[in-house]
């Protein structure tokens, strides 16, 4: 009896990833719209939110806000970066310096970096253009060989 329940939850495991995987490949041919700041406030959620806070607002003199910054509306290159690098060069933001360090999330795919920066650049008053899955599979192609 057990057996058979094993077998037939094993049995399912390849259709469950099959599954998300054609999810993953339909979201990557959407056309950016409101569904990637949706997606990415989940990546935003899970990833980011314990050092920069629920409403971009980062930590006093720890972790730097994301509103408004010459980083999250600038140059999307660098943005992107900073996601696949993690960053830790004691810049002053607006006035400020900030100790911690930002961890690399360069295990995060393309498509969650894109969504997760293309919430962020619509989201706590930043009014910035979306980022692309491409753009970020572009700078990840050089970030490596860097
Ligand atoms: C471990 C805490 C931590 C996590 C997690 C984290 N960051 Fe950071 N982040 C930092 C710190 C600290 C800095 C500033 C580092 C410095 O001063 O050199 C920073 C800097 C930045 C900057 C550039 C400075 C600014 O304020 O505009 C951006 C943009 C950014 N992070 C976005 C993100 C995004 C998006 C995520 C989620 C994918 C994320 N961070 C996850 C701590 C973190």
């Amino acid at each position: 009896m057990k057996i058979k329940v094993v077998g037939i939850l094993l049995a399912l495991i390849p259709l469950s990833i099959n599954c998300s995987l054609a999810q993953v490949k339909k979201a990557q041919h959407r056309p950016v719209s409101g569904t990637s700041v949706l997606r990415g406030k989940i990546v935003y959620t899970s990833v980011c939110l314990p050092c920069h806070m629920a409403d971009g607002g980062g930590v006093q003199n720890l972790n730097p806000p994301l509103v408004k910054t010459s980083y999250v509306l600038g140059d999307k290159t660098t943005l992107i970066k900073i996601v696949l690098n993690g960053f830790n060069e004691d810049v002053e933001i607006n006035g400020n310096t900030y100790s911690n360090a930002m961890t690399p999330h360069d295990d995060l795919k393309d498509q969650q970096i894109a969504d997760v920066l293309t919430y962020v650049r619509s989201s706590f008053g930043n009014k910035a253009s979306a980022v692309k899955a491409t753009e970020v599979a572009k700078v990840r192609a050089t970030n490596k060989k860097a």
